[in-house]
């Protein structure tokens, strides 16, 4: 296999009509994950975390159940609103939780280890109307969803567990009412807080790196790669363009998904087939929000054309260095000589 031909870094960036939309008409998503691993009937870890988007806020430390904040400024945000009052109820509110769950699963005998996961948070629309939600999962399965509306729990998988739990939570009133309140108006009003206070970071733009190559893998066809990485936020446009022209949806045309690196950026690949020697001009376009709006253009130089390039350079070069040898050979004929011209001229 012939090894990847490395063509271009970060080219070109043309003037092209804005795409993106004003970040701050976006729709937030506000979420605590959380798993609670019950090893035997005396014990429980918890763990969790706290996303706005795919930015992290604020884990659960297993070690006391206390929070540990991200940034200074969600700290901040966590002292308005509803926040102080969960804050300060949250260890009697897990410490109940898992008090349940043994509970139940004594009661209907479940095997432990036991492994409870669940997702609650609200969506909060540009024209800020809102949606709370919270799922539960066992064992890697939904088991029940909160429908926030209806202040009510319901099976998400056909068992008795599941019909259980719906039922004995559901008869909790003051629990159904609180946790309506929680997944709409606090969850909604601490999204606010969090993009008032943490504006600046989460906010933050990251500009692609892109990279052009191709690879051979048949004799008959060449694939190329544009590798595109280290952006942020995730939304991103990548395409192939033939002769100026973007090349649709097809079967030569392969995008990869996005990918995460670890410094909360991501990545992904478009891999276009094309004939060798086609004739035809190929570029990677890709527009993102930290380049406004320009776009980056990394062209593929075609590799027909590649050997024409380094043969016209070398021939150049002999030319020169055939010249300088002679205005050398001829200076040194004279008798007149100092290296020194000599090596003005080279230069
Ligand atoms: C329960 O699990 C914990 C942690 O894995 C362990 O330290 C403890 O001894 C176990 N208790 C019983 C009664 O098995
Ligand atoms: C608000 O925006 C969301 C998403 O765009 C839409 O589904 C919803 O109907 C809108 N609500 C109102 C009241 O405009
Ligand atoms: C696209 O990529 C996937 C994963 O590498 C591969 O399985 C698939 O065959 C590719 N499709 C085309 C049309 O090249």
């Amino acid at each position: 296999m012939q090894p990847p031909h490395l063509v271009l870094f970060l080219f070109l960036t043309l003037l092209l009509p804005g795409t993106w939309a004003d970040p701050e008409a976006e729709t937030q998503v506000l979420q605590l994950l959380q798993t609670i691993l019950f090893t035997n009937v005396s014990s429980a870890e918890v763990f969790g975390v706290t996303l706005l988007g795919d930015v992290p806020i604020y884990a659960l430390d297993p070690a006391d159940r206390s929070l540990r904040f991200h940034w200074p400024w969600s700290r901040q945000a966590a002292t308005e609103g509803d926040m102080g009052k969960i804050k300060s109820h949250l260890k009697v509110a897990l410490r109940n939780m898992v008090r349940y769950v043994h509970e139940v699963a004594q009661k209907v005998q479940l095997d432990y280890p036991l492994v409870i996961q669940s997702r609650a948070g609200c969506v909060l629309h540009p024209n800020r109307t809102s949606w709370g939600f919270m799922d539960v999962g066992e064992g890697g399965r939904d088991l029940i969803a909160f429908e926030v509306e209806r202040q009510r729990w319901e099976p998400r998988q056909m068992s008795s567990l599941a019909e259980l739990i719906s039922k004995s939570l559901n008869s909790k009133k003051a629990v159904t009412s609180l946790l309506e309140h929680l997944l709409s108006i606090s969850c909604q009003s601490h999204i606010l807080a969090l993009c008032r206070y943490g504006r600046a970071d989460l906010e933050r733009q990251e500009m692609p790196v892109a990279t052009v190559f191709a690879r051979t893998p048949r004799p008959d066809q060449l694939l190329l790669v544009c590798h595109v990485t280290g952006f942020y936020p995730r939304p991103i446009s990548v395409a192939w363009l033939r002769d100026g022209q973007e090349v649709p949806p097809g079967p030569t045309l392969n995008t990869s998904a996005i990918l995460p690196n670890a410094d909360l950026t991501y990545q992904l690949r478009s891999v276009l087939a094309v004939a060798p020697h086609d004739g035809h001009s190929y570029a990677c376009r890709v527009r993102h929000r930290s380049l406004g709006t320009r776009s980056l253009l990394i062209p593929w130089e075609n590799h027909s054309g590649a050997p024409t390039t380094s043969i016209t350079i070398a021939v150049l070069l002999l030319v020169a260095a055939a010249s300088a040898g002679g205005f050398w050979w001829w200076k040194r004929r004279k008798g007149d000589e100092t290296t020194w011209e000599t090596q003005e001229f080279m230069i």
